[in-house]
């Protein structure tokens, strides 16, 4: 059986978790590529061990050389350095960008067809940036942020009502990073509003969380930032991309005049299938919701307007 070959740059702990859950989930075969000597190989040969134990098909490869990245047709970047305690995901800003323009030009030659998924912090900027220096449609080169915010104020939902976590549906849009979206009124307990299920206070609560859930992991790892629900997350994308499933995912995209927003990349609901973004139905919002969108969106506008400035 052949698979789709998906190139994951970065073996670090996002790269190795979404490397890991495509190869068991039987999802598509996977190459590994990272700076670092021996790091890429090693990891996916201890996962090509646990093959006949998990008895799945894909194979994982690793390698330093983007050569062997050839013909991917989806690719994932993770590479980039994760957030210590105390730092925020734009303090990454200008070492990151750095790292993910070389990555973009190697990948974009080694891999021209293929459908580019960004993950390395600060997620919106560098999703921004991978775009324009990878000369691709729009369609095909887009972020992993909202999935995961998502999944994180699904679990926090969960949790605070002893809801089944497959029952709660939650919709986090906006930036990754502090001036994220919550939408408690869009996300719903089997079908119900949350705003209809609990009071105002504790739903506020619950956005909180969501919007420093990222910043409690990495305070609790005291050595690096979230990987599994990241990794999880970014897989699912490629499941979705790889599947032609049409799926509908919060997903950091180039906007146009969505939401009466332009010229910024950030999480809201997008279609996804074989050639990537294939729409962005806009989601009915209220004022409210409508002016803390556009926030962020200011916010990543000032963040990607410093970085340019900044010319790194
Ligand atoms: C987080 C980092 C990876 O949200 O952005 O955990």
């Amino acid at each position: 059986m052949s698979y789709p070959k998906v190139t994951i740059v970065g073996a670090g702990q996002v790269g190795a978790t979404a490397a890991f859950v495509l190869a068991t989930r039987s999802v598509a075969d996977v190459m590994l590529v990272d700076v670092a000597e021996g790091l890429p190989q090693g990891k996916a040969l201890d996962m090509m061990h646990s093959r006949s134990v998990l008895k799945f098909g894909p194979r994982v490869a690793g390698t330093n050389d983007y050569a062997d990245t050839a013909g991917s047709d989806v690719v994932v970047i993770t590479a980039g350095v994760p957030r210590k305690p105390g730092m925020t995901r734009d303090e990454l800003l200008a070492i990151n960008a750095g790292i993910v323009a070389s990555v973009v030009a190697s990948v974009v030659a080694a891999s021209p067809e293929a459908v580019v998924i960004c993950v390395t912090n600060p997620l919106d900027v560098m999703t921004d940036r991978a775009w324009k220096l990878s000369g691709l449609p729009a369609s095909r080169v887009f972020g992993m942020g909202g999935v995961l915010d998502s999944a994180r104020f699904a679990y926090f939902i969960a949790e605070a009502t002893g809801a089944a976590i497959s029952e709660v549906d939650a919709l986090v849009v906006g930036a990754h990073g502090d001036a994220m979206v919550p939408l408690p009124r869009l996300s719903t307990i089997a079908g119900r509003p949350l705003t209809d299920l609990l009071p105002e206070a504790e739903v506020a609560e619950l956005v909180r969380r969501t919007v420093f859930g990222g910043a409690e992991v990495v305070a609790l790892l005291k050595t690096g930032s979230a990987f599994y629900a990241p990794g999880v997350s970014v897989a699912s994308m490629v499941e979705a991309v790889l599947g032609d499933t049409g799926a509908v995912l919060p997903t950091c995209v180039r906007l146009e005049g969505a939401y009466g927003i332009s010229g910024v990349h950030m999480s809201v609901p997008a279609v996804l299938g074989r050639a990537g973004v294939v729409a962005v139905p806009e989601l009915p919002l209220t004022d409210g919701e409508l002016t803390a969108l556009r926030a962020s969106a200011q916010q990543i506008r000032e963040q990607i307007a410093a970085l340019e400035a900044a010319d790194v």
